[in-house]
C-alpha cells in the first residue's frame, strides 16, 4: 500500500476495512498514523488510517469525491483547516468557535467538522503542568491560524488573563477585537489589562511576564535550524511554564532558552496526542487507549528522526 495518497491514487484504497486518514499539504511526515493505528489496535478495531496529500486548489474537489467513498472519518492538518469549514456539510460547535475544523466525522452520508485542537491543548497543559488554562495568565506568541485557535480556546475558557504578542501588531489587535466582541466573560473583561495586544519583541514581552504564568509558541520560528531567536532569556523568567507547539527539534531553541533560565517547559507533541485522542473518540464513540495511542506517537516521532 502507498503511504501517502494523492486525490488521483486514491481509488487504490482498498474497501477491507474502514478508512480513516489525514489530509494535509504536505502530510508525509504526519505523526497521526502511528498513533490512530495504535489505539486502533489497541481497542481491537480493524481499520486503515492513511495520509493524503491534497494540493490547496484540489481541495474542494478531493472533499467531494472523499464524499463518494467508505470514509469514516479523518483528520485536517495545515493548511486545508480553514478552508475546511466551508467544505463539510455540518459544523459543530467548537469548529465554529475556532474557526477551523482538524477532524471529520461521515455520518448518514454527512461530513461533520470538529475541532478538537483547542481541547486537546487543554488536555496537554493540564497533563504537563498540573494546571488548568482557565486558572492562568497567558501569553500567546502568534496570531496566525495556530494562535487564532488558541486564544479563542483560552477566552472561551475564561482564563485570567490573555495578552497575544505578534510581529505585526495589527493581526494581533484584529483577535483582540474579535475575543472582547464575541467571548463574554466578566473575567477577562474587567481591566483592559485583562486582555492586551503586543508586538512581539524581547522589550514588549519583558514587559509583560511578571504578570504572566504561561507562554504558549504558535508562531513557525523555531521548526528550522537557521530561525532567527523568537525571545532572548532577558525577555523569559524562571517562574513561567513554556509551551511550544512545535515538537521537532525537541527542544526548540525557545524552549532550550527557557529551561537555561529554570523554567518549566513542554512541546507540542502532547497536544498532537490530545487533540488526535479526542478525533479518536469522535469516531469509535469511546474512550480512547491513551496510553496506546501515546506509545504509537512516541514511536513514529522516534522513527521520524
Ligand atoms: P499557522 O497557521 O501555523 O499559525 P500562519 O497563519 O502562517 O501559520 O502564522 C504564522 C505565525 O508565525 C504568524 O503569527 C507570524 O507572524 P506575522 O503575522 O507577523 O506574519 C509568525 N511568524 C512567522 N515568521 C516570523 C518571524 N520571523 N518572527 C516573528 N513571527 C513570525
Amino acid at each position: 500500500m502507498a503511504d501517502v495518497y494523492t486525490p488521483d491514487t486514491l481509488k487504490e484504497l482498498s474497501d477491507s476495512s474502514p478508512r480513516y486518514g489525514v489530509i494535509g499539504y504536505p502530510v508525509k511526515h504526519s505523526l497521526s498514523p502511528g498513533m490512530q493505528l495504535a489505539g486502533f489496535e489497541a481497542a481491537g478495531i480493524e481499520a486503515q488510517y492513511v495520509r493524503i496529500e491534497i494540493e490547496p486548489d484540489k481541495l474542494t474537489d478531493t472533499i467531494t469525491q472523499m464524499k463518494e467513498m467508505p470514509f469514516a472519518g479523518w483528520n485536517c492538518t495545515l493548511p486545508h483547516k480553514i478552508e475546511l469549514k466551508a467544505l463539510v456539510d455540518d459544523l459543530t460547535e467548537s469548529a465554529e468557535k475556532l474557526g477551523a475544523v482538524n477532524t471529520v466525522l461521515h455520518e448518514d452520508g454527512r461530513f461533520v467538522g470538529f475541532n478538537t485542537d483547542g481541547q486537546g491543548w487543554v488536555r496537554a497543559i493540564r497533563e504537563d503542568f498540573s494546571v488548568d488554562v482557565r486558572d492562568l495568565r497567558i501569553l500567546i506568541l502568534g496570531a496566525g491560524g495556530a494562535g487564532q485557535a488558541l486564544a479563542r480556546q483560552a477566552a472561551m475558557e475564561k482564563c485570567e488573563r490573555l495578552v497575544i504578542a505578534n510581529r505585526s501588531i495589527d493581526k494581533a489587535a484584529e483577535l483582540l477585537d474579535e475575543l472582547s466582541s464575541t467571548i463574554h466573560s466578566d473575567k477577562l473583561l474587567r481591566s483592559n489589562d485583562r486582555l492586551k495586544a503586543i508586538p512581539l519583541d524581547a522589550d514588549a514581552v519583558a514587559a509583560e511576564v511578571g504578570e504572566i504564568d504561561l507562554v504558549v509558541n504558535t508562531t513557525s520560528v523555531g521548526l528550522k535550524a537557521a530561525d532567527p531567536e523568537l525571545l532572548p532569556a532577558r525577555a523569559l523568567e524562571p517562574h513561567l511554564l513554556v509551551y511550544d507547539t512545535i515538537y521537532k527539534p525537541n527542544p526548540t531553541r525557545l524552549l532550550r532558552t527557557a529551561e537555561e533560565i529554570g523554567a518549566r517547559t513542554s512541546n507540542g507533541l502532547s497536544m498532537l496526542l490530545h487533540q488526535g485522542a479526542l478525533s479518536w473518540e469522535i469516531w469509535a464513540g469511546r474512550s480512547a487507549p491513551l496510553e496506546a495511542m501515546r506509545q504509537g506517537l512516541q514511536d513514529a516521532f522516534n522513527q521520524s528522526r
